[in-house]
């Protein structure tokens, strides 16, 4: 009797320990669940970043069922980890798993997700490594941890596999691989338990729709932040950047704000947080000149606190046990942190009219960064605030221009789930232009902005390549803090360069509209062609260029259709960039018919063109029925209250219907419905185009004047 007594606690102990644990599942919102297996940390994502779900535009999206087998979700707690298994069908690919630089299909990849500076390979250690994939059957799966997650997308064979490979002789079977076939995609999370999501479709895109939607919805910038902005270089004084405003000015270029780089501190990594007062003798006067010019200033800074900073003795005791750059560390998940510190923005500079900030070296790397054998005042591990660092200033930041009632626009060089509605776009050191495009693709299964920015080139015809793309982009940006370059700093292209950040200029009214549909429908406004309904890369394209990951991607048939160089912008722009040395592309136009973007022209319906756009041109195509509303090219993005004349164009056969987004372009008085969606219609009646926009809605802000109608294919 006690023998079988002993016997049965035995075998539960080991049944419990080694079987998949139960993981519980509650709806949140429509097509929205959470799973919780363990002990989930009291710190994570979601508790850094403060996200609170858009309940209602989640409700609009519908209900879906579960969109995976249940009990194909397997959790195990065990030795202080969490091991996450989830099913993979043969034909499914799989998106996302943060900013990643170089490969979009993520099948086959082995990841550590750690907020890092990109070092030049995808191994998960990127600014933005956001734990969520998303799937081409329409599901996204989303693990709430604040950790170094590991993460084996389809590479591992499980001895219980439901599609287990055969196994092969390697003596005399040439089809032998190295790495046979996984139907998983697992993931350890180093803690005794974790919160995770599932998100529904049924497509792709709305998985993604429902991450952003939980996540708060993604950021809203102001109008001014869609313009043009230029940094200059880093010991500019004020003189130098009043007469950089003018300068653009003078010759004709847009502006919207200008970048001050490390030179505006008195000290700089470390940092003091206040002005150098030898370069800006008078800051407020400073200020107040270029805000009179129509441009607004950003301010670059590291979070790292100078000896020399008037919050030095303060902060210190809510700072973490190590230094970087032998400046000490904001503890900025404890409030007497965040008082003393970003008191000192708000005071110095925020309240001088400052419009927002660069917060850069939030993410690494790990040679000056705190070790993960720091400790920080507040209990949270080194890891954690390494996880986090990024979506603390982003968030606490956003708070102080929202008080105020202000919209904020900046740069962050980290971000991480749970972030998608700061106001901040991420940038980097390095400096690869195909890459950078890439990045841009993958930014839209992030939940994160990317702007490839433009700092220097070798030739002219290579800055007005990047230039174009980057017009195409959340934030049109020349960063010379090194460089000192300008737009016109290749007289031999410095025309077209100004014709684009004028076209950017004039297309302020889509990108806008874009960006609203980002913050109240979750679409992402930069985004994959694999997100894109009728796009197919089995278009009998072998291999559109060379892969360099291809050697380390067992599904090299998967691999070799991966589409990174062209995307999506807004909802009806495909994008096409072209890189130094090209004359001539291809491009994949999805099913349906698309419009050059220039002319009008109707370009392709579900197939591969070439393309040879001269230098003058980035390809641009338009989706049949596109409606593209454009502005007079301003300097300056049109200020609250300020109306304008909008040029609607059409493109195509099909009817154009569009909402367009209004309100005053720089408060946050749309939180209280202070907005309106202007309903635009396009048709052909006997033969002739005409168009309709209904009538602004009492009592809203708007901001147009005269409508005029281009109708562009003939
Ligand atoms: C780098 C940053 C650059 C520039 C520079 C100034 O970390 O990525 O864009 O701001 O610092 O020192």
């Amino acid at each position: 009797m006690r023998i079988s007594k002993l016997y049965f606690f035995v075998l539960v102990f080991i049944a419990s320990n080694n079987f998949a644990q139960s993981l519980q599942w509650t709806q949140v919102a429509p097509g929205v669940w959470k799973g919780i297996v363990g002990k989930p940390e009291d710190y994570d994502l979601l508790k850094a970043s403060g996200a609170v779900m858009n309940k209602g535009a989640l409700t609009k999206l519908g209900n879906v069922l579960f969109p995976l087998v249940q009990s194909d979700i397997k959790a195990i707690v065990r030795d202080h980890k969490t091991y996450l298994t989830f099913p993979l069908d043969k034909a499914e690919q799989i998106f996302g798993f943060g900013l990643n630089f170089q490969t979009v299909h993520q099948r086959g990849k082995i990841l550590e997700l750690h907020v890092d500076n990109f070092a030049g390979k995808d191994n998960g250690r990127t600014h933005a490594p956001t734990p969520f994939y998303v799937s081409s059957k329409g599901y996204g799966v989303f693990i709430n941890a604040a950790r170094y997650i590991k993460v084996y997308a389809g590479t591992a064979v499980r001895k219980d596999s439901k599609n287990p490979p055969v196994a092969q002789d390697r003596n005399l079977d040439k089809s032998w691989t190295s790495r046979p076939y996984s139907d998983a995609v697992e993931m350890l999370v180093p803690a005794d338990g974790v919160e995770l999501y599932l998100f529904g479709g049924p497509t792709a895109l709305d998985a993604v729709r429902r991450y952003n939607l939980f996540n708060g919805g993604g950021c809203l910038p102001p109008r001014w932040g869609l313009g043009f902005t230029q940094r200059v270089q880093r010991l500019y004084n004020s003189e130098q950047v009043e007469k950089e405003a003018k300068d653009f000015e003078d010759k004709g270029y847009p502006l919207d704000f200008i970048g001050l780089e490390p030179g505006w501190q008195s000290k700089s990594y470390p940092c003091t947080f206040e002005w150098d007062k030898t370069r800006f003798p008078n800051p407020q006067q400073f200020v107040n000149n270029m805000l009179s010019k129509g441009v607004r200033l950003n301010l670059w800074t590291n979070p790292y606190v100078s000896k020399e900073s008037p919050i030095y003795k303060s902060i210190s005791p809510y700072t973490g046990s190590h230094t970087v750059w032998v400046g000490e560390v904001p503890d900025l998940s404890l409030p007497e942190a965040r008082k003393i510190f970003f008191g000192q923005l708000k005071k110095d500079q925020i309240n001088l009219g400052v419009s927002g900030y660069k917060f850069d070296e939030v993410d690494g790397g790990d040679q000056y960064l705190w070790p993960d054998v720091a400790t920080f005042p507040s209990g949270h591990t080194a890891e954690q605030m390494r996880q986090t660092y990024g979506l603390l200033i982003m968030r606490y930041s956003t708070q102080v221009f929202h008080d105020m009632n202000k919209r904020t626009f900046g740069l962050v060089r980290a971000n991480n789930g749970g972030g998608a509605s700061f106001p901040y776009v991420i940038y980097n050191d390095y400096y690869n232009h195909e890459d950078f495009i890439t990045a841009l693709i993958n930014s839209g299964f992030a939940g994160v902005l990317w702007t490839p920015e433009v700092r220097a080139s070798k030739t002219g015809e290579e800055w007005l390549r990047r230039f174009q793309s980057n017009v195409f982009s959340p934030m049109a940006m020349i960063n010379a803090w090194s460089s000192g370059t300008k737009p016109w700093t290749f007289p031999e292209v410095a025309e077209q360069v100004k014709e684009f950040a004028t076209l950017r200029m004039q297309m302020m009214p889509y990108w806008y509209t874009e960006f609203a549909k980002y913050h109240f429908e979750g679409t992402p406004p930069f985004r994959a062609m694999n997100l894109e309904p009728g796009f197919q890369t089995d278009l009998g394209i072998k291999k559109l260029e060379a892969n360099k990951n291809l050697e380390e991607n067992p599904y090299e048939e998967a691999a070799s259709k991966e589409i990174k160089d062209q995307y999506m912008a807004g909802e009806y722009l495909l994008v096409a960039p072209m890189f130094t040395g090209q004359t001539s592309r291809k491009v994949i136009l999805p099913k349906g018919k698309w419009y050059d973007f220039y002319t009008g022209e109707f370009a392709g319906d579900g197939q591969v063109i070439t393309v040879t756009p001269g230098l003058n041109k980035i390809p641009v195509y338009v989706k049949d029925g596109g409606i593209i509303p454009m502005m007079p090219p301003l300097l300056h993005a049109p200020k609250a209250g300020q109306k304008v004349d909008l040029e609607i164009r059409h493109y195509g056969e099909k009817p154009g219907h569009y909402l367009l987004y209004d309100d005053d372009g720089e408060t946050f008085n749309y939180e209280k419905e202070d907005y309106s969606f202007r309903e635009i219609r396009t048709e052909k009646r006997n033969g002739q185009w005409g168009g309709s926009i209904s009538a602004p809605q009492r009592g809203k802000p708007n901001s147009i004047g005269n409508v005029t109608w281009k109708f562009m294919t003939k």
